[in-house]
């Protein structure tokens, strides 16, 4: 029988398969080629390189995402640079890009807490009327973000800021956020807490932190007229709550294709 130390630099599909289990090995292929699908034609000839086989030994060893692995994840359709001082954007977060382009045609928008840049770069490139801003409080984060939005050949302002601390508020009409929101004590994903960056994840004050400092400091600047967020699948009520309380009634909450609340967008111009 075929052992890992028995392998050579390069190898064949055919030899790792004899040694990795058929669904990873296909789904390591899959993401090295950067395919859609992990069908291909006579991959029994392919031949894999030293790099490809360190990337296996990872991923069949560990249960980091494979897209820390290869350092990229896809959004929109896109290829996007990822590392592990960025979330991986997830598709539900393409949701909330494609109900903020169904409303807005042209303006000056901020994207709070950007990571990759997902959500600026797509914006941008489906829209070449809106003008983006991208701001992190991790700088990590937002020197990924500037490799990706090069990569996209866009030009889109960074600012490393928490929350609004360098942020000039009367230079915007829009603000999209996908904050953190998860509570401190809820229950998620192993491979999530251990890879993902927990400064992305988690917010005090329930999840709620920042949607509460992201508009009660919004709503001060009569320019910004839209708010648009991502929220925690529970979270509908309680931020429902919070609007009522701070005498907001112009909002609605908007469901993802799995028909759950997913998505929150506050109309703050008259306020
Ligand atoms: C849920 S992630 C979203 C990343 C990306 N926009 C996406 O949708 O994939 C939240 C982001 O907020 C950033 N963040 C955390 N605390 C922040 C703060 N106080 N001010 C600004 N950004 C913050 C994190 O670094 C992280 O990149």
């Amino acid at each position: 029988m075929t052992k890992k130390k028995d392998l050579k630099k390069v190898e064949s599909y055919k030899n790792l398969l004899k040694i990795y289990p058929k669904k990873k090995l296909d789904e390591m292929v899959k993401w090295f080629l950067e395919l859609e699908s992990s069908y291909i034609e006579n991959k029994e000839k392919l031949i894999f390189n030293e790099s490809f086989i360190k990337k296996l030994n990872d991923y069949t060893t560990s249960d980091k995402p494979i897209e820390y692995i290869f350092g990229y994840s896809f959004f929109y359709g896109r290829k996007f640079y990822v590392n592990n001082n960025t979330l991986i954007p997830r598709s539900e977060t393409e949701e909330l890009v494609n109900t903020f382009l169904k409303d807005i045609k042209e303006g000056r928008v901020l994207d709070i807490g950007t990571g990759s840049g997902c959500i600026a770069a797509t914006l941008k490139l489906e829209n070449q009327l809106l003008n983006l801003t991208a701001t992190d409080i991790s700088s990590e984060a937002i020197e990924t973000a500037k490799k990706n939005f090069k990569k996209h050949n866009l030009e889109i302002k960074t600012i490393i800021s928490d929350i609004f601390e360098n942020i000039d508020c009367s230079k915007y009409d829009y603000i999209i956020s996908n904050p953190p929101y998860i509570s401190f004590d809820e229950s998620i994903d192993d491979s999530v807490l251990k890879y993902e960056p927990h400064s992305a994840l988690f917010a005090k004050d329930n999840g709620l932190f920042f949607y509460k400092e992201i508009i009660s400091n919004a709503i001060r600047f009569s320019n910004i007229k839209k708010i648009y967020f991502e929220i925690g699948y529970t979270q509908k009520n309680e931020l429902e709550n919070y609007l009522k309380s701070i005498n907001i009634d112009k909002y609605s909450f908007v469901k993802d294709n799995s028909n759950i609340y997913r998505f929150l967008v506050i109309d703050t111009s008259n306020i």
